[in-house]
């Protein structure tokens, strides 16, 4: 049996939620393998709007299994609140149908209360974070001061993890002017959730072998986007994950030889919300036009998400640092109307061409984009299902998109329901 792999191909909010929904129905395991309550998917089924944060996306369709691997940093009294909405919404969920990894890092309030206080000091650049705790998470699992889910089980335990992550934390709160952590108010809050957390707790690694020897179908959902990534991204204006599809199989316990098709989800144009060098933004009205037509709003933070045309430099880099297969398309009803259309093609540094994004910051800073103009369509692509249904134009924007980026396109998207998607290979297909 094929696994998926789903990732933003681009800064996130490429329109990941549709996708990993439409495939979601025919997977047997949903897998959230890296980041946290930052990510925003809305699904929308049967007319019924479901936000999701931290689960998912499978958990809204009944008979599958929705798996939280240890790659995902979570915030424990967010999943429980989030479990409660979309219980309320009718959807049923149980230790049978959501699992989450033993050894899934546990975000806490002082890791949200320490990522905005950094970001509220003038004297560095900010990041733009969401303020949900995420890189402090990751920064104590790294220093070896975190707190899993499977510590909840002992109290013992529980008690040296505080106080070792503590140690470090109030240090650190002295030095911002945040006051001492309150030691005994932290260990209850804890230990009033674990018994609730701990029903859903299992060794991932274990039922994912599991699942594949017996042939289920996994799609491992990923989140943000692969110039989000810690390593690979626009450093240090990044989220403090490995958002590259590699992180599927480190991030649930399966070895890299459990993904067969990596898809990478590309907006067609380019979106960035928070900080951090984008060469193609657009600060003229043809970015307040995408920005009106796509509705770009971040849905964690609400935020303006700055618009810019298509840079298929970058695609082409994350489509390789992310091995992608095929590509799905999204939003391509957005650049309806425009008289041209502009591709980024390549970079010019100081009199050099570049065709791919330096990683030293003060360069990327200095990248022109070099621009390829394309005639763009005053016919509708909206709800297209096939190709005849997309104008020459159309056409040849995406034929050419596919040749800059060196990866063709297996799924395109041309509004956000479902149905209104057109295949043209099957990521599940053996
Ligand atoms: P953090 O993940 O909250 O640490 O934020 C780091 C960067 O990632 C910021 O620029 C955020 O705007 C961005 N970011 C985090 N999550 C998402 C997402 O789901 N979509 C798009 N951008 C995100």
């Amino acid at each position: 049996m094929a696994n998926v792999v789903v990732v933003g191909a681009q800064w996130g909010d490429e329109g990941k939620g549709k996708i990993v929904d439409w495939l979601s129905e025919r997977a047997d395991v949903v897998a959230r393998f890296q980041g946290g309550h930052n990510a925003g998917h809305t699904l929308v089924i049967g007319g019924v709007t479901y936000k999701l944060n931290a689960l998912p996306s499978g958990v809204v369709r009944g008979g599958k299994l929705s798996v939280i691997g240890n790659g995902v940093v979570l915030d424990p009294w967010h999943l429980l609140k989030e479990i409660e909405a979309i219980r309320a919404q009718g959807v049923e969920i149980s230790p049978e149908t959501l699992m989450v990894a033993e050894n899934t890092p546990l975000i806490l309030p002082f890791h949200g209360e320490l990522d905005r206080a950094r970001e509220a000091q003038t004297a560095v650049a900010k990041i733009g974070t969401t303020g949900r705790g995420i890189g402090p998470c990751y920064e104590d699992k790294v220093g070896r001061r975190v707190i899993r889910v499977a510590d909840l089980a002992d109290d013992a335990t529980l008690e040296l993890r505080v106080d070792r992550a503590l140690v470090h934390h109030n240090a650190l709160r002295a030095g911002l002017g945040l006051s001492e952590i309150d030691r005994d108010a932290l260990l209850a809050d804890l230990r009033a959730i674990a018994p609730e957390l701990l029903r859903y707790a299992a060794p991932v690694w274990k039922v994912m072998t599991e699942a594949r020897r017996a042939g289920k179908r996994i799609l491992f959902e990923g989140a943000q986007g692969a110039l989000l990534d810690i390593d690979f991204g626009t450093y240090p204006f990044v989220t403090s994950s490995n958002t590259i599809a590699g992180q599927a199989a480190t991030g649930t316990g399966l070895g890299p030889g459990a993904i067969d098709f990596v898809l990478g989800i590309v907006k067609a144009y380019t979106t960035r919300v928070g900080e951090g060098p984008f060469p193609t933004e657009l600060g003229d009205s043809d970015g307040e036009r995408l920005g009106e037509r796509g509705r770009e709003f971040g849905t964690v933070t609400g935020r303006k998400r700055r618009c810019g045309w298509f840079d298929a430099v970058l695609v082409r880099q994350t489509c390789a640092t992310s091995g992608v297969s095929g590509i799905a398309l999204t939003k391509l009803d957005v650049l309806d109307g425009f008289e041209t259309l502009r591709l980024c093609v390549g970079y010019d540094l100081d009199g050099q061409r570049l065709d791919y994004l330096p990683t030293a910051a003060d360069q990327q800073a200095r990248c022109v984009p070099i621009y390829e103009d394309l005639p763009g369509w005053s016919d509708s692509t909206e709800g297209a299902r096939s190709w005849a249904d997309l104008p020459a134009n159309a056409i040849k924007y995406v034929r050419r998109v596919e040749e800059l980026i060196q990866c063709p396109v297996a799924l395109l998207s041309t509004s956000p329901e479902r149905d209104d998607t057109i295949l043209v290979t099957d990521p599940f297909a053996d």
